[in-house]
Protein backbone atom coordinates (compact mmCIF):
# COMPACT_ATOMS: atom_id res chain seq x y z
CA UNK A 1 0.00 0.00 0.00
CA UNK A 2 1.34 3.59 -0.88
CA UNK A 3 2.67 5.62 2.22
CA UNK A 4 0.85 8.76 0.62
CA UNK A 5 -2.51 9.53 2.07
CA UNK A 6 -5.24 11.19 -0.38
CA UNK A 7 -6.56 14.68 0.85
CA UNK A 8 -9.54 14.96 -1.91
CA UNK A 9 -10.19 13.39 -5.17
CA UNK A 10 -13.94 15.47 -5.05
CA UNK A 11 -12.71 17.06 -8.20
CA UNK A 12 -12.51 14.04 -10.23
CA UNK A 13 -15.87 13.65 -12.47
CA UNK A 14 -17.26 10.09 -11.95
CA UNK A 15 -17.13 9.22 -15.32
CA UNK A 16 -13.46 10.09 -15.64
CA UNK A 17 -13.37 8.17 -12.56
CA UNK A 18 -14.46 4.96 -13.97
CA UNK A 19 -12.15 5.08 -16.53
CA UNK A 20 -9.20 5.80 -14.50
CA UNK A 21 -10.62 2.90 -12.09
CA UNK A 22 -7.69 1.27 -10.22
CA UNK A 23 -6.77 -2.24 -10.32
CA UNK A 24 -7.06 -2.24 -6.49
CA UNK A 25 -9.35 0.30 -6.10
CA UNK A 26 -9.56 -0.77 -2.06
CA UNK A 27 -6.26 0.99 -2.03
CA UNK A 28 -7.90 4.22 -2.65
CA UNK A 29 -9.96 4.29 0.59
CA UNK A 30 -7.53 2.85 2.73
CA UNK A 31 -5.46 4.85 1.80
CA UNK A 32 -7.74 8.20 3.38
CA UNK A 33 -7.11 9.02 6.92
CA UNK A 34 -9.66 7.49 9.36
CA UNK A 35 -11.08 4.84 7.07
CA UNK A 36 -10.14 2.25 9.31
CA UNK A 37 -12.06 4.30 11.86
CA UNK A 38 -14.79 5.38 9.79
CA UNK A 39 -14.96 1.03 9.62
CA UNK A 40 -14.77 0.12 13.23
CA UNK A 41 -17.58 2.53 13.59
CA UNK A 42 -20.08 0.43 10.99
CA UNK A 43 -18.37 -2.88 12.61
CA UNK A 44 -19.56 -1.45 15.94
CA UNK A 45 -23.30 -0.46 14.68
CA UNK A 46 -23.45 -4.02 13.42
CA UNK A 47 -22.35 -5.51 17.00
CA UNK A 48 -24.65 -3.13 18.49
CA UNK A 49 -28.12 -4.52 16.18
CA UNK A 50 -26.61 -8.24 16.40
CA UNK A 51 -27.29 -7.78 20.17
CA UNK A 52 -30.25 -6.30 20.04
CA UNK A 53 -31.72 -9.02 18.28
CA UNK A 54 -29.89 -11.99 20.33
CA UNK A 55 -31.71 -9.99 23.18
CA UNK A 56 -35.23 -9.98 21.94
CA UNK A 57 -34.73 -13.82 20.89
CA UNK A 58 -33.74 -15.15 24.35
CA UNK A 59 -35.99 -13.24 26.17
CA UNK A 60 -38.92 -14.67 23.69
CA UNK A 61 -37.47 -18.14 24.24
CA UNK A 62 -37.29 -18.03 28.47
CA UNK A 63 -41.09 -15.95 28.09
CA UNK A 64 -42.77 -17.65 25.30
CA UNK A 65 -41.44 -20.62 24.06
CA UNK A 66 -41.06 -19.23 21.01
CA UNK A 67 -37.64 -18.15 18.76
CA UNK A 68 -38.53 -15.88 16.08
CA UNK A 69 -34.75 -16.04 14.55
CA UNK A 70 -33.44 -19.10 13.39
CA UNK A 71 -30.25 -17.15 12.85
CA UNK A 72 -28.18 -13.79 12.20
CA UNK A 73 -25.60 -13.24 9.48
CA UNK A 74 -23.67 -10.17 9.49
CA UNK A 75 -21.14 -8.38 7.00
CA UNK A 76 -19.06 -4.81 6.46
CA UNK A 77 -19.05 -3.77 2.75
CA UNK A 78 -15.44 -4.39 1.59
CA UNK A 79 -13.58 -1.69 0.55
CA UNK A 80 -13.26 -2.31 -3.39
CA UNK A 81 -17.44 -2.59 -3.72
CA UNK A 82 -17.64 0.60 -1.35
CA UNK A 83 -15.47 2.19 -3.69
CA UNK A 84 -17.00 0.13 -7.25
CA UNK A 85 -20.40 1.24 -5.53
CA UNK A 86 -19.62 5.17 -5.45
CA UNK A 87 -18.67 4.73 -8.18
CA UNK A 88 -21.54 3.06 -9.96
CA UNK A 89 -24.00 6.09 -8.03
CA UNK A 90 -21.96 8.69 -9.46
CA UNK A 91 -20.88 9.73 -5.89
CA UNK A 92 -17.44 11.52 -4.85
CA UNK A 93 -14.76 9.01 -3.54
CA UNK A 94 -14.35 10.20 0.08
CA UNK A 95 -15.31 9.51 3.72
CA UNK A 96 -18.45 12.05 4.04
CA UNK A 97 -19.40 10.38 0.57
CA UNK A 98 -19.85 7.12 1.81
CA UNK A 99 -21.98 8.16 5.22
CA UNK A 100 -23.66 10.17 3.10
CA UNK A 101 -24.33 7.84 0.23
CA UNK A 102 -24.26 4.27 1.45
CA UNK A 103 -26.69 2.31 3.44
CA UNK A 104 -25.47 -0.59 3.20
CA UNK A 105 -21.94 -0.72 4.59
CA UNK A 106 -22.87 -2.32 7.82
CA UNK A 107 -25.60 -5.47 6.74
CA UNK A 108 -27.14 -7.63 9.17
CA UNK A 109 -29.53 -10.48 7.69
CA UNK A 110 -31.88 -12.48 9.78
CA UNK A 111 -33.51 -16.01 9.32
CA UNK A 112 -36.27 -16.72 10.79
CA UNK A 113 -38.47 -19.86 10.20
CA UNK A 114 -41.83 -17.87 9.38
CA UNK A 115 -43.31 -15.39 7.92
CA UNK A 116 -44.99 -14.15 10.26
CA UNK A 117 -41.58 -13.95 12.20
CA UNK A 118 -40.41 -11.34 9.88
CA UNK A 119 -42.72 -8.92 11.11
CA UNK A 120 -42.54 -9.72 14.61
CA UNK A 121 -38.94 -8.84 14.71
CA UNK A 122 -39.43 -6.09 12.13
CA UNK A 123 -41.77 -3.92 14.56
CA UNK A 124 -39.68 -5.04 18.17
CA UNK A 125 -36.31 -3.80 16.61
CA UNK A 126 -38.28 -0.64 15.36
CA UNK A 127 -39.87 0.74 18.77
CA UNK A 128 -37.18 0.69 20.76
CA UNK A 129 -36.35 4.06 21.46
CA UNK A 130 -32.66 4.50 20.07
CA UNK A 131 -33.28 3.24 16.78
CA UNK A 132 -34.89 5.48 13.45
CA UNK A 133 -36.17 3.68 10.99
CA UNK A 134 -34.75 5.58 7.78
CA UNK A 135 -36.68 3.33 5.05
CA UNK A 136 -38.41 0.06 4.48
CA UNK A 137 -38.69 -1.79 1.49
CA UNK A 138 -41.42 -4.82 1.96
CA UNK A 139 -39.96 -7.09 -0.78
CA UNK A 140 -42.39 -9.80 0.50
CA UNK A 141 -45.99 -7.85 -0.39
CA UNK A 142 -43.93 -6.14 -3.37
CA UNK A 143 -41.80 -9.17 -4.66
CA UNK A 144 -38.96 -8.03 -7.29
CA UNK A 145 -40.56 -8.85 -11.11
CA UNK A 146 -37.17 -11.69 -10.83
CA UNK A 147 -39.68 -13.30 -7.60
CA UNK A 148 -36.91 -12.08 -4.57
CA UNK A 149 -38.72 -11.77 -1.37
CA UNK A 150 -37.44 -10.63 1.56
CA UNK A 151 -38.15 -7.22 4.34
CA UNK A 152 -35.07 -4.88 4.00
CA UNK A 153 -34.67 -1.96 6.64
CA UNK A 154 -32.17 0.73 6.58
CA UNK A 155 -32.09 1.87 10.50
CA UNK A 156 -29.70 4.39 12.08
CA UNK A 157 -28.19 3.05 15.62
CA UNK A 158 -26.34 5.41 18.22
CA UNK A 159 -22.75 4.07 18.93
CA UNK A 160 -21.32 5.48 22.09
CA UNK A 161 -17.61 6.08 21.29
CA UNK A 162 -14.93 7.75 24.32
CA UNK A 163 -15.62 10.85 23.33
CA UNK A 164 -18.98 11.30 21.51
CA UNK A 165 -22.09 9.09 20.26
CA UNK A 166 -22.86 8.87 16.78
CA UNK A 167 -25.81 8.10 14.57
CA UNK A 168 -24.52 4.81 12.01
CA UNK A 169 -27.12 3.44 9.98
CA UNK A 170 -27.13 -0.56 8.89
CA UNK A 171 -29.01 -2.18 6.58
CA UNK A 172 -31.34 -5.51 8.01
CA UNK A 173 -32.48 -7.95 5.54
CA UNK A 174 -35.13 -10.08 7.23
CA UNK A 175 -36.34 -12.97 5.62
CA UNK A 176 -37.40 -16.63 5.66
CA UNK A 177 -35.21 -19.92 5.92
CA UNK A 178 -36.95 -20.59 2.23
CA UNK A 179 -36.36 -17.14 1.06
CA UNK A 180 -32.52 -17.14 1.88
CA UNK A 181 -32.02 -20.48 0.11
CA UNK A 182 -33.85 -19.20 -3.51
CA UNK A 183 -31.56 -15.61 -2.70
CA UNK A 184 -28.44 -17.51 -1.84
CA UNK A 185 -29.04 -19.44 -5.47
CA UNK A 186 -30.13 -17.08 -7.32
CA UNK A 187 -27.04 -14.48 -6.55
CA UNK A 188 -24.89 -17.29 -7.33
CA UNK A 189 -26.61 -17.97 -10.73
CA UNK A 190 -26.99 -14.51 -12.00
CA UNK A 191 -23.33 -14.25 -12.10
CA UNK A 192 -23.29 -16.59 -14.44
CA UNK A 193 -23.05 -14.04 -17.38
CA UNK A 194 -21.50 -16.24 -20.36
CA UNK A 195 -25.39 -18.31 -20.82
CA UNK A 196 -27.22 -17.39 -24.70
CA UNK A 197 -29.83 -15.03 -24.26
CA UNK A 198 -33.03 -17.99 -24.63
CA UNK A 199 -31.05 -19.82 -21.84
CA UNK A 200 -30.91 -17.00 -19.45
CA UNK A 201 -34.63 -16.19 -20.29
CA UNK A 202 -35.53 -19.77 -19.81
CA UNK A 203 -33.77 -19.66 -16.00
CA UNK A 204 -34.96 -16.32 -15.40
CA UNK A 205 -38.46 -18.07 -15.79
CA UNK A 206 -37.30 -21.42 -13.76
CA UNK A 207 -36.39 -18.98 -11.25
CA UNK A 208 -39.56 -16.83 -10.78
CA UNK A 209 -41.54 -20.28 -10.91
CA UNK A 210 -38.97 -21.11 -7.66
CA UNK A 211 -39.62 -18.11 -5.61
CA UNK A 212 -43.68 -18.43 -5.75
CA UNK A 213 -43.55 -21.92 -5.05
CA UNK A 214 -41.33 -21.39 -1.89
CA UNK A 215 -43.86 -18.21 -1.04
CA UNK A 216 -46.54 -20.78 -1.08
CA UNK A 217 -44.51 -23.30 1.03
CA UNK A 218 -43.97 -20.13 3.75
CA UNK A 219 -47.64 -19.30 3.33
CA UNK A 220 -48.88 -23.10 4.14
CA UNK A 221 -46.55 -24.04 6.85
CA UNK A 222 -47.47 -20.59 8.47
CA UNK A 223 -51.02 -21.70 8.31
CA UNK A 224 -50.15 -25.33 9.57
CA UNK A 225 -48.43 -23.77 12.36
CA UNK A 226 -51.18 -21.89 13.03
CA UNK A 227 -53.55 -24.95 13.22
CA UNK A 228 -51.33 -26.58 15.66
CA UNK A 229 -51.08 -23.43 17.59
CA UNK A 230 -47.83 -24.31 18.98
CA UNK A 231 -47.03 -20.69 19.74
CA UNK A 232 -47.07 -18.82 22.64
CA UNK A 233 -47.91 -21.86 24.62
CA UNK A 234 -45.60 -20.73 27.89
CA UNK A 235 -47.27 -17.41 27.69
CA UNK A 236 -50.66 -18.90 27.46
CA UNK A 237 -50.31 -21.48 30.59
CA UNK A 238 -48.86 -18.02 32.67
P1 LIG B 1 -28.22 -2.28 -4.04
O1 LIG B 1 -27.54 -1.24 -4.85
O2 LIG B 1 -28.00 -3.68 -4.58
O3 LIG B 1 -27.85 -2.19 -2.59
O4 LIG B 1 -29.78 -2.04 -4.21
P2 LIG B 1 -30.74 -1.03 -3.45
O5 LIG B 1 -29.97 0.03 -2.78
O6 LIG B 1 -31.84 -0.62 -4.40
O7 LIG B 1 -31.36 -1.91 -2.30
P3 LIG B 1 -32.29 -3.17 -2.32
O8 LIG B 1 -33.02 -3.06 -1.02
O9 LIG B 1 -33.12 -3.34 -3.55
O10 LIG B 1 -31.26 -4.40 -2.28
C1 LIG B 1 -30.27 -4.46 -1.34
C2 LIG B 1 -29.73 -5.85 -1.18
O11 LIG B 1 -30.79 -6.83 -1.20
C3 LIG B 1 -28.78 -6.35 -2.23
O12 LIG B 1 -27.49 -5.89 -2.01
C4 LIG B 1 -28.91 -7.86 -2.07
O13 LIG B 1 -28.21 -8.31 -0.90
C5 LIG B 1 -30.38 -8.02 -1.80
N1 LIG B 1 -31.13 -8.20 -3.05
C6 LIG B 1 -31.91 -7.28 -3.66
N2 LIG B 1 -32.45 -7.77 -4.78
C7 LIG B 1 -32.01 -9.04 -4.90
C8 LIG B 1 -32.22 -10.08 -5.86
O14 LIG B 1 -32.92 -9.93 -6.86
N3 LIG B 1 -31.58 -11.28 -5.64
C9 LIG B 1 -30.80 -11.49 -4.53
N4 LIG B 1 -30.24 -12.69 -4.42
N5 LIG B 1 -30.58 -10.54 -3.62
C10 LIG B 1 -31.17 -9.32 -3.80
MG1 LIG C 1 -26.50 -3.51 -1.33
Amino acid sequence: MSEAKIASVNEIPSDLLKQLMPSHPEDVLIAFDDFEYLMMRYESAILEVRTKLEILNSELTLTQDDSPISSIHSRLKKPASIYEKLVRQGNDINLRSIEENLNDVAGVRVICAFVDDIYKVAKMLVQQDDITLIEVKDYIKNPKPNGYRSYHMILEVPVFFTHEKQPIRVEVQIRTVAMDFWASLEHQIRYKKDLPQYKADEIAAELKACADTIADTDCRMLAIREKLGTRGDKEKKK
